[in-house]
């Protein structure tokens, strides 16, 4: 049985950072709090069949700011969905919260009505970044959250933070995670700041760090995270032992899942037609909201050619690979359909193989685009 998990995407921030492209705007003066969770448990209706009776093994409350929605709110979706699919009942529950949305007490309403993991994103922890990052929330108001999420009684929780920051030097990249550390998060996702299109920073570019910068800060920061204890089991993803994230590996290991909300992106196969579906929902809050409008704005299979590099564009992301069994079950397709581009990526040092795993090497892992054309 393919694991399957839900995304649910919460559109909304208090204002929009000028490095971010993902699907978030910022908030009206009234967050149409009910009624978006009128519309997201119509829309997971209208997919509950796809689920074809697999329990949901993680679900992920991504944005967007979800932190902006009241526990209240969340509690009635959470009942909503448990009405219309079968929840695991060690379903791991995540939701992203920004430090500047986060009132005493608020984290401990969240854990009563059943989240058991957050994700805070805090960035940096120097004023001056937060600063040219846009943030709403300082350096002390992002350590408090994280106090408040012990209090809260959280034993699982993730910190983002950015690095290759404008003006960012290798002393400021560490200091970061230093201070992350101190905090002892069970896990933490760090990205190199990417300048995307469509954002405030692809329009007036700020001064990024060198290159060699960049590399020194990268090499450096995961040398500290390894003697921390943490595993390196994604490009940007660190865990303490046995706190990967259940939800974000599913993605990687071409596992399906369900999403629900402006934007939000599945993936499902249907093993009686022996296809991959691939759907997205309507992605501007107006027209998801729009009660004239089928949640869906489209929906197409995946080619049988493009299976093969669609499993390992994501399942080569994780450190530890893939298994045989896995590539089948997860693809329809023969093991031996892969051999020819496997034996050149072994030949050219980029992957490796290990009994039924195969994995990528240092080498394959900082070239993975290399990897890719081959398939
Ligand atoms: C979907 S965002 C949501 C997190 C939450 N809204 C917040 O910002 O506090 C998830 C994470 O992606 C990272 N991110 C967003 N834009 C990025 C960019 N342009 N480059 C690198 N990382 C980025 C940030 O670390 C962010 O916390
Ligand atoms: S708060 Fe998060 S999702 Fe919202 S604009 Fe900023 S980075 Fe994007």
């Amino acid at each position: 049985m393919i694991p399957l998990s839900l995304y649910v995407h919460l559109p909304w921030c208090v204002r929009k950072c000028p490095y971010c492209d993902f699907n978030s705007h910022a908030k009206p003066n009234e967050l149409p709090e009910q009624a978006y969770i009128q519309a997201l448990l119509q829309d997971l209706e209208q997919d509950a069949p796809m689920a074809q009776g697999r329990p949901i093994q993680s679900i992920f409350l991504g944005g967007g700011t979800p932190s902006l929605f009241s526990a209240k709110s969340l509690e009635i979706l959470f009942r909503g969905i448990q009405k219309q699919v079968n929840v695991a009942a060690d379903c791991e529950i995540s939701l992203e919260a920004n430090p500047g949305t986060i009132e005493r007490g608020k984290f401990k309403e969240y854990r009563d009505i059943g989240i058991n993991r957050i994700s805070l994103g805090v960035q940096s922890f120097q004023t001056e970044q937060l600063t040219k990052l846009g943030r709403i929330h300082s350096s002390d108001e992002a350590v408090r959250a994280v106090e408040e999420i012990y209090c809260a009684g959280f034993s699982n929780f993730n910190i983002d933070l950015m690095h290759g920051l404008p003006g960012q030097g290798l002393e400021k990249g560490l200091a970061d995670i230093k201070q992350a550390l101190q905090l002892e998060p069970p896990h933490l996702s760090w990205y190199q700041l990417t300048i995307e299109p469509n954002t405030l920073f692809y329009a007036k570019p700020p001064q990024l760090p060198e290159d060699e910068v960049l590399a020194e800060i990268e090499a450096e920061g995961e040398a500290l995270l390894a003697k921390a204890g943490f595993l390196h089991y994604e490009t940007s993803a660190f865990a303490k032992p046995n706190h990967q994230c259940r939800h974000n590996i599913n993605y990687w290991q071409f596992g399906d899942y369900l999403g629900i909300g402006a934007g939000a992106h599945a993936k499902i196969t249907d093993t009686a037609q022996q296809k991959i579906f691939r759907f997205y929902k309507h992605k501007h809050p107006k027209a998801y909201l729009d009660p004239d409008q089928n949640f869906i704005a489209e929906m197409k299979s995946i080619e049988q050619s493009e299976l093969a590099m669609e499993f390992m564009l994501n399942c080569l992301r994780i450190k530890d690979g893939f298994t045989i069994q896995q590539f089948e079950t997860r693809t329809g397709l023969k093991f031996d359909s892969i051999k020819a581009p496997l034996n050149i990526a072994y030949q050219k040092q980029l992957l490796e193989r290990e009994g039924d795993v195969i994995r990528p090497t240092l080498q394959g892992a900082r070239f993975l685009n290399e990897i890719l054309t081959l398939f």
